[in-house]
């Protein structure tokens, strides 16, 4: 793929990462990854905005080439320390010996301990601080924690296009404009959902910042770029501000049916009433679509038999993910198995103590559900619908 022109003296030099399958070792990738980077030359001065992961810096090096030498880049923009990036630094500095790194004062704290980048070639820049291209102005605005303390977002103020970094970002390396990909929004929520949710309150302050500013093109750093930003803006309020829906869901695991049998029969019940369940096997589930599903439930459920006196280690995972994610749900019910002396729940509660979450209700029931026990599941189910449709408290 060549650099592609985005407006006049814009262009994107990135790279598509089509055959990564995991991310920052944790998050599955089932459509690889694109590093985006823009180059902006101004009729005095040449900034490029972002570089791209280690390993990606020739592939740089040749579409920056196409329109410019390396050599003529006057600054390197890092909105963001993480490597997949920022790794091309190194490299860059190196092949140019005048161009300044401009970030965050924590930023410039980052490279030097990542990239071991000396004091000399680093520009701070506060919120406000614009810097003249010719023709071109970037604007920077802070925007910590989105998703490291040091981010930034930098602004083209002439062509109104915002370059968020990770912010607005969705992991897939195929389309490269918004309306290129139908269901974009959905691999945008999964992003949110695996990267931005822990950080909600950042994100809604960060938004609030962006209003009053006119945005023509939000241009992030992974996945396509939007021509159409109000779909994506309006997403992220909904997102960050914890709306939820009827929905609710299930994680679990089973090692000889009793939770399968429960987690089956309390999704039936629930969606004979209407309700959007998602139901997410722990033994092969995508935690990138768990994550996703924790964007916008109303109510969680995690499932676990009891194993060597302790919940399932799969359960326990879900439960610290739930923990870490954050997510707006304020509702939790607990399934559990045991064959002699049960400690599931106990347990789950244990990793998810903190949370803010009530639980709702829970059902331990021994070696398999009998008949009282699907009586129970029928309460639940009721005290589940009660908040489900009782919307957002
Ligand atoms: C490897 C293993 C370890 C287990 N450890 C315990 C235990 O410490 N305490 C207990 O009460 N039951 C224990 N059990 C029994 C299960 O909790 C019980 O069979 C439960 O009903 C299984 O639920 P499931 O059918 O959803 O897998 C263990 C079972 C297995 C296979
Ligand atoms: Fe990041
Ligand atoms: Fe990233």
């Amino acid at each position: 793929m060549k650099a592609v022109k985005i407006v006049k003296d814009v262009y994107w030099v990135g790279v598509k990462d089509w055959s990564k399958r995991i991310f920052d070792a944790l998050i599955p990738l089932p459509e690889g990854t694109s590093y985006n980077a823009y180059l902006v030359v101004g009729s005095e001065k040449t900034a490029l905005i972002d570089t791209v992961a280690p390993g990606f810096e020739e592939e740089l090096e040749e579409k920056i080439g196409e329109i410019k030498g390396i050599e003529d880049i006057d600054y390197i923009v890092m909105n963001h320390a993480e490597p997949d990036h920022s790794g091309a630094i190194p490299y860059l500095l190196e092949r140019n010996e005048k161009a300044f790194l401009i970030a965050t004062e924590k930023g410039a704290d980052m490279v030097k301990a990542y990239y071991n980048v000396p004091d000399g070639r680093i520009m701070v820049v506060r919120d406000g601080d614009e810097i003249p291209l010719g023709g071109k102005t970037l604007r920077f605005m802070e925007a910590p924690w989105l998703h490291w303390p040091e981010t930034m977002f930098t602004y083209l103020i002439e062509d109104k296009i915002l370059f968020p970094c990770d912010f607005f970002g969705a992991h897939l390396a195929g389309g490269f404009y918004d309306d290129d990909v139908p269901d974009l929004l959905t691999y945008a929520q999964r992003y949110f959902g695996e990267i931005m949710m822990p950080f909600s309150t950042m994100a809604r302050k960060a938004l609030h910042k962006l209003e009053g500013l006119e945005i023509e093109i939000i241009a992030p750093s992974h996945g396509p770029i939007y021509r159409n930003p109000g779909k994506i803006i309006e997403a992220y309020k909904k997102w960050s501000g914890g709306e939820t829906r009827e929905k609710v869901i299930i994680a679990y695991v089973s090692m000889w049916g009793a939770n399968e049998r429960m987690v089956r029969e309390l999704a039936a019940l629930l969606t004979a009433e209407g309700v959007d369940v998602k139901v997410h096997n722990l033994v092969n589930a995508d935690i990138g679509e768990v994550a996703k599903d924790l964007v916008d439930s109303r109510v969680i459920v995690l499932g676990a038999p009891t194993v060597l006196g302790g919940a399932h280690p799969l359960a326990i995972y879900a439960a610290y993910l739930v923990k870490a994610l954050r997510p707006p749900a304020k509702y939790a019910v607990i399934l559990g198995s045991y064959g002699w002396h049960g400690r599931s729940r106990d347990s789950l509660l244990e990793v998810l103590k903190g949370s803010n979450m009530e639980l709702l209700g829970s059902l331990e029931v021994r070696a398999r559900p009998k008949k009282e026990d699907y009586e129970k599941l029928r309460q639940l189910a009721s005290i589940i619908m009660e908040k489900v449709k009782g919307g957002v408290e």
